[in-house]
């Protein structure tokens, strides 16, 4: 061998010795080891537990966030790699922004027709509070597939929590990183028998039948709750037919002509209200919130770019959290308060990709923008409630040693019988799927070497899928809420009672006669102090318990 080629190899080698050895962080705290530790940490949350109030009064504002796809493993998997990220620790014992809110539940995500929903039949359950089928928005259960005949039946079609928060004349918003007609958002505004129908063109697919109904886009421009909905932020211009640039991989194009933008500015002009059109960061800026009506802000022709990619010029499209910035400022100006729906729509499509490290930068730039908004209202009149859909089929697998690196590889294991490094993250299904047979077996490649913590970089799959359809899992996902009536989660419910709690803590759409509430004005209610709305049994109680935790305390110590 050459010197040269003796040099090469060495590189190689060095650089396979560094890929395949997994970074480890390290644990923050030198106290882990000791038992006292954890009973102080127990004793804290008893205590905290014991004081926490139960909020009676009537939520003047609802926030709801909801990452797309932001399952329990997701949820785990972003709170390890936010500590790794951020402090360089080794995460585990860290957390995310919601898991300190004080109440939580989980929620049977299933719909009518499938044991795994989909986007669109969850959110007629979490904002509409109705199971639905597979791939329908915002209509009941006798609307099957495609059925457009069926979901213009009035019966059939579903209203939403931001309907029934406009109609107690509350200002309301929403915010998502995907097309502001795709099927999230979607299920707040429009009925349609098919998700697919952003644009005109889709339907047409359909035949005859399809005819007959109006396409989501329309419905967000044309009819009521959409019209009147005061802040729409997130991508979809093409499907608004008013796309910026052409060359773009044809969504859903437009074929009637028409530029809903136009049409959204032109009935605001016609009523004379003050509106903005806003399409990058720079101009997101210059929204003046105190003296705007109605705010359109459309910064992408299809989805918005992933949080990795994203041009942060403010010639480019905002981050989650400076939409959320501009909303709630736009919102807190309504008397009658607010009900604003975000969501974190590129964690879904992240996963499909089977992208973990994109999907988990969707999770903190999400959490980002929650930890903001918990900055800008008052949680004693503002329930926030964050969760997600459903779930995805990444799994956090084997036994990484604490710290390792979630995007890392696990070198040695004794269970995996072929002896070669695995990622702790996989999939049950996706692109990823990548085995073949070496003329004695079947084998899967061999990761030494490999950057596996590399946005692009694609975990095995089990069972092989095209490129972007790994698929949605169908275990329960979690709700987090804090605020009034947060406790209103306490334990496994339908996804449907997220849409119940939201209306009844701000007395909308069913529970619009709230007679369980006191009648009296939100500012005098939050002035109440919340912990005397606990029974004074319940108080002697907590002192008893408190006494008895010191008194274990000491006597460990
Ligand atoms: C805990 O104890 C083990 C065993 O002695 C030791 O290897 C480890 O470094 C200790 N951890 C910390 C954080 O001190
Ligand atoms: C908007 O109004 C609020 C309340 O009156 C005020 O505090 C805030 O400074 C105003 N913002 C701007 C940009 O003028
Ligand atoms: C499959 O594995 C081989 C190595 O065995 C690798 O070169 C290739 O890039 C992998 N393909 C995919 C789609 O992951
Ligand atoms: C995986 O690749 C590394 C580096 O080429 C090699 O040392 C190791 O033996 C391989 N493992 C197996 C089980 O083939
Ligand atoms: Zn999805």
């Amino acid at each position: 061998m050459t010197s040269l080629g003796m040099m090469i190899t060495l590189v190689v080698l060095v650089a396979a010795i560094v890929y395949s050895k997994a970074t480890v962080f390290p644990r923050p705290s030198a106290d882990e080891n000791n038992s006292n530790y954890w009973l102080k940490m127990g004793t804290e949350e008893i205590e905290a537990a014991l004081l926490k109030p139960k909020l009676t009064n009537t939520a003047k504002n609802v926030i709801l966030f909801m990452g797309d796809g932001m399952g329990i493993t997701v949820n785990t998997v972003s709170r390890i790699y936010k500590g790794q990220k951020k402090n360089g620790y080794s995460g585990e014992e860290g957390h995310l922004v919601w898991e300190k809110f004080p109440n939580i539940a989980l929620l049977k995500t299933y719909d009518l027709d499938m044991q795994v929903s989909d986007s669109a039949s969850a959110g007629a359950a979490y904002l509409c509070g109705v199971k639905a089928n597979y791939y329908t928005v915002g209509v009941n259960g006798h609307v099957k597939f495609n059925d457009c005949e069926a979901s213009l039946i009035e019966e059939n079609r579903l209203t939403s929590i931001l309907q029934w928060a406009q109609e107690a004349k509350k200002d309301t918003g929403f915010i998502t990183t995907t097309q502001v007609t795709h099927a999230s958002v979607a299920a707040a505004y429009a009925k349609s028998a098919n998700r697919k129908w952003q644009c005109d063109k889709k339907m047409k697919k359909f035949g005859q039948g399809a005819a007959a109904c109006k396409d989501i886009a329309r419905q967000l421009v044309e009819d009521v709750p959409g019209k009147h909905i005061k802040v729409v932020m997130g991508g979809g211009r093409q499907e608004m037919g008013s796309p910026k640039r052409d060359e773009i991989e044809d969504n859903c194009k437009r074929t009637d002509g028409r530029n809903l933008v136009r049409d959204w500015i032109s009935q605001k002009e016609e009523n004379g209200k003050s509106y903005a059109y806003v399409t990058t960061t720079r101009e997101l800026h210059s929204v003046d919130t105190n003296n705007t009506e109605y705010i359109l802000g459309l910064f992408d022709e299809i989805h918005l770019p992933y949080e990795t990619d994203r041009d942060t010029s403010l010639d480019g499209c905002p981050h989650i959290k400076e939409m959320v910035e501009v909303a709630i400022n736009r919102l807190k100006r309504s008397d009658n308060g607010f009900f604003l729906f975000v969501e974190g729509g590129m964690i879904d499509n992240a996963l499909h990709i089977t992208s973990p490290k994109r999907a988990l930068e969707e999770v903190l730039a999400f959490e980002e923008a929650v930890e903001l908004a918990l900055t800008m209202v008052n949680t004693e009149e503002t329930l926030v409630i964050v969760t997600a859909d459903h779930s995805h089929v990444m799994t956090m697998n084997g036994y990484p040693p604490r710290g390792n690196d979630i995007l890392g590889i696990v070198t040695e294991s004794e269970d995996i019988s072929d002896g070669l490094p695995f990622t702790t993250l996989t999939f049950a299904n996706g692109h990823g799927f990548n085995y073949s047979f070496n003329g004695k077996e079947v084998v899967r490649p061999n990761l030494t070497g490999v950057d596996t913590t590399d946005k692009d970089y694609v975990p095995l799959a089990g069972m092989p899928t095209h490129y972007d359809y790994e698929t949605h899992g169908g275990e329960d996902v979690a709700a987090f809420a804090v605020g009034p009536w947060a406790h209103l989660f306490h334990r496994v419910h339908e996804q449907t009672h997220v849409a119940y709690v939201m209306a009844y803590a701000s007395c909308t759409g069913p529970y619009k006669d709230c007679h369980h509430h006191a009648e009296r004005p939100f500012n005098e209610q939050v002035k109440k102090n919340p912990k005397s709305d606990s029974s004074s049994a319940t108080g002697l109680f907590s002192g008893i318990i408190f006494i008895f935790i010191v008194a274990v305390q000491i006597l460990f110590v």
